[in-house]
């Protein structure tokens, strides 16, 4: 069993599928499956197979993350504890609130990578600095 955070900060997300012969279709509704009102959408594509993304933490913004195509790998850490997901079903997304670090790699060959956000971009929004986030994170306890 993998190590788990607190689901208020990290979660799967599971989505509708409709499937039929033709094919599946999944949906998101925001306020719905995602636990924000949805105001940016943005995907990593062409991603070298040995390529890190990520390496930072958000003030305040709050997103899903899914696989929907591929996969690849998240690590997620609140300061204290870390978790890994392997992210390759476009069915589930992985949430993630503010003030968490994390960490994505081992992409597949033509991964794709969405992530709906709950603002719009802002690099004021970020920890770049580990140890600047980590002292964020004791100063909130
Ligand atoms: P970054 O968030 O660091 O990417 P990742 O976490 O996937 O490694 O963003 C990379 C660059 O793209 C950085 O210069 C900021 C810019 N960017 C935008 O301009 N708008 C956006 O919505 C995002 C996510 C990034």
């Amino acid at each position: 069993m993998p190590r788990q955070l607190d689901p208020a900060v990290v979660r799967l997300v599971d989505l509708p599928v409709i499937s039929d012969p033709r094919g599946d279709l999944t949906f998101i509704e925001g306020d719905r499956h995602t636990p924000f009102h949805i105001r940016r959408v943005y995907y990593l594509y062409n991603v070298p197979v040995d390529a890190e993304r990520g390496g930072h933490a958000h003030k305040d913004l709050e997103q899903v993350i899914f696989a929907l195509s591929g996969s690849f790998r998240v690590k997620v850490d609140d300061g204290s504890t870390t978790a890994t997901y392997w992210l390759r079903n476009p069915r589930q997304g992985l949430y993630v609130n503010r003030l968490i670090w994390r960490e994505m790699d081992c992409f597949s060959q033509g991964a794709v990578c969405m992530v709906l956000a709950s603002k719009p971009y802002d690099e004021q929004d970020y920890y770049r600095d580990y140890s600047t986030f980590q002292n964020a994170v004791r100063e909130k306890l």
